[in-house]
């Protein structure tokens, strides 16, 4: 109970500081004498200031400002200080703050087609899935959530993930019973169903004390967070079934980004698409680095063919591609994108 109340406290407190932070106030005045509104935009991150999203939000922050001369800068949240992903999702969609990262399951839970491009195994490679953010085949349905209060402007890599328990995961057999921790969506409890094991949805920040207490018996996570979050301490064995690239979202609110003129609008999207391409750029040095600091305390990395887990998710990309034509379209437009 006392843990519950310093988190409302914290999560209270941290909101106060972004209201202030967000308030629009006049800034210096021009040569013209015309003031100029100064908005900050707060952006929920559930990761540390380590985290290579993090390096790429700060410097688009940097950019925004200089280019919009100081009308719009951004203020990062990290660490989940503004509670988990699905809070923030509804933290932006009413309005409280302006932007959050989230991951595509928490999306996924407010427009069924964005489990397309969060199946298991969709992309091929990490340059494959750059093609895809980049190609604006996505464009569409990162609109589509507007009717919710917010839309998608644009989508993060977060690498591949990968099971990782108290032994090593090589066959669909070896998950037998265990349950393992997945992003909360319907889709990501399946897949892992699917995958030999169970799918049990819940917030990132709870895992290490559910693995530690025996509640479950592992998580799926890429390098960088399984290293950030100590997660090797109670599961040392980090198995490569590559099952899921699942994007990243970057998601602001409808009216904060309207209230932008023309101008300020472009110099937004511009950057952003400017963003995503950096962050693959760090994403790899990233893992590297993150992998080092696992081995070095504990962590065993363990190869695996990934065929049979492969053969095992498939009847969800049929389910998830026969649920609308849209769904489909936004599978092949993907899967047409492999070189
Ligand atoms: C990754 C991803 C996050 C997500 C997390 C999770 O770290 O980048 O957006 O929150 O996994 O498993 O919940």
């Amino acid at each position: 109970m006392k843990k519950i109340v310093s988190i409302m406290m914290a999560v209270t407190m941290a909101l106060g500081v972004m209201a202030g932070c967000s308030a629009d106030k006049p800034a210096a005045e021009e040569g013209n004498g015309a003031a100029v509104k100064e908005t900050v935009l707060k952006i929920a991150f559930n990761q540390s200031e380590n985290h290579p999203q993090y390096k790429a939000l700060a410097t688009f922050g940097e950019k925004l400002k200089e280019e919009t001369a100081g009308a719009y800068s951004l203020e990062i949240a990290p660490n989940a200080l503004l509670g988990d992903q699905r809070a923030t999702a509804e933290l932006v969609q009413s309005g409280t703050i302006a932007m959050a990262v989230v991951g595509n399951p928490i999306v996924e839970n407010f427009s069924k087609e964005f489990a397309v491009i969060g199946l298991p195994y969709i992309y091929d490679s990490l340059d494959h899935q750059k093609e895809v953010f980049t190609s604006g085949v996505l464009d569409e349905l990162f609109a589509s959530t507007e009717s919710n209060g917010f839309f998608v402007a644009g989508s993060f890599t977060a690498g591949s993930r990968n099971v990782y328990t108290d032994k090593p995961i090589e066959t669909p057999e070896d998950l037998a019973g265990y349950k393992v921790r997945v992003m909360e969506s319907d889709t990501m409890v399946k897949m892992l169903d699917l995958m030999g094991g169970v799918g049990t949805p819940m917030g990132q920040g709870e895992v290490y004390t559910a693995v530690q207490q025996g509640v479950l018996e592992g998580g799926e996570n890429n390098e960088v967070t399984y290293a950030d979050l100590k997660h090797y301490e109670i599961a040392p064995y980090f198995s490569y079934t590559q099952h899921l690239m699942v994007p990243d979202l970057i998601i602001i609110n409808d009216d904060i980004y309207n209230g932008m003129t023309a101008e300020n609008k472009e110099i937004f999207d511009n950057l952003m698409k400017e963003t995503i391409i950096n962050e693959f750029e760090v994403w790899n040095e990233s893992v590297a680095a993150a992998k080092e600091i696992a081995v070095e305390n504990g962590a065993t990395f363990v190869e695996v063919d990934i065929k049979p887990f492969q053969e095992n998710v498939k009847p969800l990309h049929d389910e998830v591609t026969a649920a609308s034509e849209g769904a489909k379209a936004i599978y092949e437009a993907i899967r047409g994108l492999v070189k």
